[in-house]
């Protein structure tokens, strides 16, 4: 594998991955395929560009228009196709799904009938835990049923299923990663932990959803990057492969250990009203992966502490998001209500 397309590579975790891949693997190529939606930025990539130039190509993109795809496999004789793109927050998800169902399900369409038409080596769909629903007791393995609850949710689900029908069908040579939360560097300010910690560097309030007692991997998103590498070359061709900490903790404790790190008050958190459908909890069983030889090295305290000093540092990057009026118009329309009402009662 040499040359790599990476769609949805200029988000979080694509790029991210990216990253780490250049950097570990000196014989590989990486185009990245983005449409840079609100959550797609150059800025993510611009150490990229500089370190790896002549290894690393950008072309702007939608992953659901076939012909500029295709074009992009011919032009940089790809080989191998990772998919990340997606719309990926929950919360957007219930305000307006039909982008979700374009991008996460006809989107992936799109890239497996190229992956399909020439004859790529591998195509790997990054997917959620999200897929499996609420797991209220154990944990979710990669042969349990899926049951989504959210617009996001089902979408990745309907995503996963094309993917594994194409396998099916065709034999097309693909696997698929479950991750659980990611944190990290350049995760966009609207998930909850970029977001938590720079209101409580900007001394705003954090809004916890509900009774803040719901359940979360929170992963640290070079372990996810590492994860993803050890399917590509140890995993089983047809295989969905779980990868997280293997253990969880509460919201309302993912934001006490941000307000500790950063020596706020807890008189920043404020109760608001939940999220319609909030899953209880997510818990995955990581034991195939593992199996494989790899091993989540970030435990979740220290992961959400390593992404708090990150933030800290890296002012130049979220202050210009939080400061846009596009953030300020969805940070309105999400919280205002919720925040006054939780105030009223409070
Ligand atoms: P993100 O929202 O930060 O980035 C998504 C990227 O996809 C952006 O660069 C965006 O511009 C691009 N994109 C969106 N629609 C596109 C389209 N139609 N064509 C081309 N590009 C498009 O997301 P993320 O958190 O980095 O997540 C990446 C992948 O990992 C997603 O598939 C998501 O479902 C999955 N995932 C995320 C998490 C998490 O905690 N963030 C956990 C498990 C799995
Ligand atoms: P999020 O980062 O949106 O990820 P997901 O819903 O995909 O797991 O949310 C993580 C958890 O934090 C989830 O249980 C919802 C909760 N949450 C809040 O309590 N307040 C918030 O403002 C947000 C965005 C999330």
């Amino acid at each position: 594998m040499r040359h790599i397309m990476v769609t949805g590579g200029a988000g979080f975790i694509g790029s991210n991955f990216v990253r780490y891949m250049l950097q570990n693997y000196p014989a590989y190529n990486i185009v990245v395929y983005d449409k840079l939606t609100y959550a797609g930025r150059l800025e993510n990539l611009q150490d990229v560009a500089e370190a790896f130039e002549g290894r690393y190509a950008f072309v702007k993109g939608d992953i659901c228009d076939a012909d500029r795809v295709e074009q992009t496999i011919k032009q940089h004789r790809i080989d191998t196709l990772i998919n990340f793109a997606a719309e990926t927050h929950v919360d957007r998800s219930l305000v307006e799904p039909g982008s979700f169902i374009q991008t996460d399900v006809y989107g992936t369409y799109v890239l497996l009938e190229a992956a399909r038409k020439f004859e790529l080596e591998r195509y790997h769909q990054i997917s959620t835990d999200e897929v499996y629903g609420q797991v209220l007791d154990g944990r979710s393995t990669e042969a349990d049923h899926l049951e989504p609850r959210s617009p996001y949710a089902a979408s990745k689900a309907s995503g996963d299923l094309m993917v594994l029908a194409y396998q099916e069908s065709w034999n097309l040579p693909i696997t698929i990663t479950r991750g659980s939360n990611n944190i990290g560097p350049y995760q966009y300010p609207e998930k909850v932990v970029p977001l938590f910690t720079t209101n409580a560097i900007d001394d705003r309030p954090l809004p916890v959803y509900g009774d803040g007692k719901q359940m979360r991997d929170y992963q640290y998103v070079l372990d996810h990057c590492t994860g993803i590498d050890t399917v590509l070359h140890k995993g089983v061709l047809g295989e969905i492969y779980n990868v997280g900490t293997g253990s969880e903790i509460t919201n309302i404790e993912m934001t006490k250990i941000i307000l500790h790190t950063l020596g706020k008050s807890e008189n920043l958190i404020q109760y608001v009203e939940d999220r319609p459908g909030h899953d209880r909890r997510y818990a995955l069983d990581i034991s195939k992966l593992c199996a494989l030889g790899w091993n989540s090295t970030v435990p979740c305290e220290a992961a959400i502490e390593q992404t708090v000093h990150w933030y800290v540092a890296n002012a130049w990057w979220w202050q210009p998001i939080k400061n846009g009026e596009l953030y300020k118009a969805y940070y309105a329309q999400q919280y205002a209500q919720r925040l006054e009402k939780g105030a009223a009662v409070g």
